[in-house]
This record gives C-alpha cells, structure tokens and sequence, in this order.
C-alpha cells in the first residue's frame, strides 16, 4: 500500500511537472500579450506579402521589422531571397524567432537581434516594416525622414499623421501604408533658369521659379525618394537630388537640361523635422 502510495504521488510530481518543462522548451508567444511599448499581435500571413508587394522588395533590400514579433515579415522576407533584421525587446521572441527561421531554412539571410527600436540604428535599410501604434510612428517620424531619400516605410494600420502615405493596400479588411521618405530639398537654391524657392511639405512643395526675371508659382511639387517634379508657367520640370545639387530636365514651352545648388547661406531645415 505504501509503495503504491509512494509511486502515485511520484507519478502525479512528475505529470504535473511536465506541462511546465515542456512549456520551458516550447516557448509560445501569446497574442496580446505586452511587449515593450506595444503588445504583441501578429501581422496575417496574407498581409505580410502585400506588404513586402506594395514596397516592391527586391533581393538589393535590407528590410529592417521594428518590434519583430514571431519574426514572420522578416522569414517571409527571406525566404524572397531578401537579407532581413529583425528588432525585439523581447529575447524570449528573439529565440523563438530565430527558430523559426532555421526551421523555414532562411536562417542565412535573416537576423534577429534583442534590442529596444528607440535606441537602434536602422539606417542601413532600404525598407523598414512595423505594426507598432500612431504615438510610436509619430515618435519615430523625425529619424525615419532623416533616412536616405527613396527609403520605403510600410505600416500595418497605424498611419503617420499629417504625412499623407504614398499608397496603401489591403487584405481581409486591414490596411497597409507605404510611404517613400523624401529628399530635402527646402530651402533657396541656385538654379541655371533662375532662382528656385522650394516650401517643403513631405513629399509636397510649393515655391517660385524666376522665369525671364519673374517669380512664376510652381505648381504639382512633388518629390519622390531622390526625384522631384513640378510645373511652373508652361513648362515642367524634373530633377534628381543628390546633396544640395539638382540636375533635371524640363519641357514643354522650354526644354532642355538645367540644375540647381542649394545657397550655401541657407542649409536644408524643413519644419516637417521638428
Ligand atoms: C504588434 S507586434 C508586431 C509584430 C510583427 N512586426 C508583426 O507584424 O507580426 C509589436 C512587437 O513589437 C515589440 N516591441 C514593443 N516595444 C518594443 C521596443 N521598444 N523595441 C523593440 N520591440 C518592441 C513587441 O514585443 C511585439 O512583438
């Protein structure tokens, strides 16, 4: 009887044991469950692929997901043949990832790294994914318009206030928000047809071009990534930034090549930074 005893309890320690050495090894993450300064919730699967879609990825990327997760965007990523970093606070999302991406046999073109977003350097990438919150965008906004023109940013459901998206997708009722970080080109610059006077706002701007001594409005300022196009009289124009030199074309009334120097007295400092 004691013997019987005597295994009963050591076979009732051991059971109730198990669950947890099981759940030790099988870390799984919980949706809702909190994160650093977002809970976590995974992006759908179908989501994922518009969203690396409406960037348009191509093997040349560097695709940085702030606030990893389970790590799908940055393993859908690579398994694009696309090298991939993932940023979470979370280590034990940070193992489970990392897993999973050996699993999914694209450990070689991915990374997951423990680290909170705020204080991470991601400038080396050319596409940046994230399911955060409309604060942490907003908070991010300044740093992530000082990447390099033509950097893609691609939000699931948070927008970025007043910088309208450059286009959007969707799949099964949720949205995505793609936005191409613009050159900066505020400022008053030196032009072969006359002086330039550029009101940036995003990937808008407004402004004069001296045409005949003149300053004409210009008119559909638009810029994207390192391209800039607008209308002024009746002519339109284009350009590619590089720094604070312009070269274009234009046509219409005029045609031709021109290019602009920015006023070395008057440095790029567009308000929408601050
Ligand atoms: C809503 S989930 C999105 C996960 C993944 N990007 C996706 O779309 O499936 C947000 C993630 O950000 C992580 N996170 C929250 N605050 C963070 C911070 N300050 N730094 C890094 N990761 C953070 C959370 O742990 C969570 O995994």
């Amino acid at each position: 009887m004691k013997i019987a005893t005597f295994t009963t309890v050591l076979l009732a320690a051991t059971l109730l044991a198990l669950p947890t050495i099981t759940a030790a090894a099988e870390y799984q993450p919980q949706p809702f469950q909190q994160g650093k300064d977002v809970i976590w919730l995974p992006t759908p699967d179908g989501l994922v692929t518009k969203m690396l879609d409406l960037a348009k990825v191509t093997t040349r990327d560097v695709i940085i997901d702030l606030g990893s997760g389970d790590g799908r965007t940055v393993i859908a990523a690579g398994k694009r043949g696309i090298r991939a970093l993932g940023i979470e606070y979370n280590p034990e999302m940070v193992e489970f990832a990392s897993r999973a991406a050996q699993k999914e046999g694209v450990a070689d073109k991915v990374k997951f790294v423990k680290a909170d977003l705020f204080e991470t350097d991601f400038s080396e990438a050319t596409v940046i994914t994230m399911y955060l919150l409309s604060s942490l965008n907003l908070k991010l906004r300044p740093k992530i318009l000082g990447l390099k023109a033509g950097t893609r940013i691609v939000s699931h459901a948070f927008d970025m206030n007043d910088w309208k998206a450059d286009d959007t997708t969707t799949f099964d009722g949720r949205h995505a928000y793609l936005w191409i970080v613009p050159a900066q080109t505020e400022g008053r610059w030196r032009s072969t047809l006359g002086e330039l006077v550029i009101k940036q706002n995003f990937q808008f701007f407004e402004g004069t071009l001296q045409v005949g001594g003149k300053p004409v409005e210009i008119t559909n300022g638009r810029i994207n990534g390192d391209r800039l196009s607008f209308t002024a009289g009746l002519s339109q124009y284009s350009g590619r930034v590089s720094g604070n030199r312009i070269e274009g074309a234009v046509s219409g009334a005029a045609s031709g090549t021109w290019s602009a120097t920015l006023h070395s007295d008057n440095p790029v400092s567009s308000p929408q930074n601050h």
